[in-house]
């Protein structure tokens, strides 16, 4: 079995395991970046979401055979891939509760804004369609107008 290559964070990584094996797993389980969330594993909750060549992706729907050579942005490197302000702003809105569905949903609204630098809610409510059991939608949305209008 030939190792798969792909990058994620920026950085190269190689693994050697079954190729079927979700890009979730792959990350939390063989990288130890935990930050990307399990929820549903169907595709549904958003808690797993990654940015999969610079797209929001569900990576728990994802085979690791499908990203070879694949850029993988996750939680650790949004940071530095664009989503700092948005992360600074979710601490000073007290978007999280308990955080779980955070990762995932922090994920989808950076990939919103690259493509939709100013959304109306109709927009934010289409592309961060997580689940939050917490119920944080309101704080969520607030946090990505501001962050539309205070981009820096
Ligand atoms: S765990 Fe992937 S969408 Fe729920
Ligand atoms: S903050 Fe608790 S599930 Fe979203």
């Amino acid at each position: 079995m030939a190792a798969i290559r792909l990058r994620v964070n920026g950085v190269a990584q190689s693994l050697d395991i079954d190729p079927a094996t979700p890009l979730l797993w792959a990350l939390r389980d063989h990288l130890g970046m935990t930050g990307t969330k399990f929820g549903c594993g169907i595709a549904q909750c958003g808690a797993c979401t990654v940015h999969l060549n610079g797209e929001a992706t569900r990576s728990c729907q994802v085979p690791l055979e499908s990203v070879a050579n694949a850029e993988i942005v996750t939680i650790e490197g949004l940071a530095h891939h664009g989503g700092a302000r948005l992360q600074t702003l979710w601490n000073e809105l007290n978007v999280p509760q308990c955080g779980y569905c955070q990762a995932g949903i922090l994920m989808a609204a950076a990939d919103l804004l690259k493509k939709i630098p100013r959304p109306a809610d109709a927009d934010i409510d289409a592309a961060v369609s997580n689940i939050c059991r917490c119920g944080t939608y309101p704080r969520v949305r607030a946090a990505i107008h501001r962050a539309a209008l205070e981009p820096a």
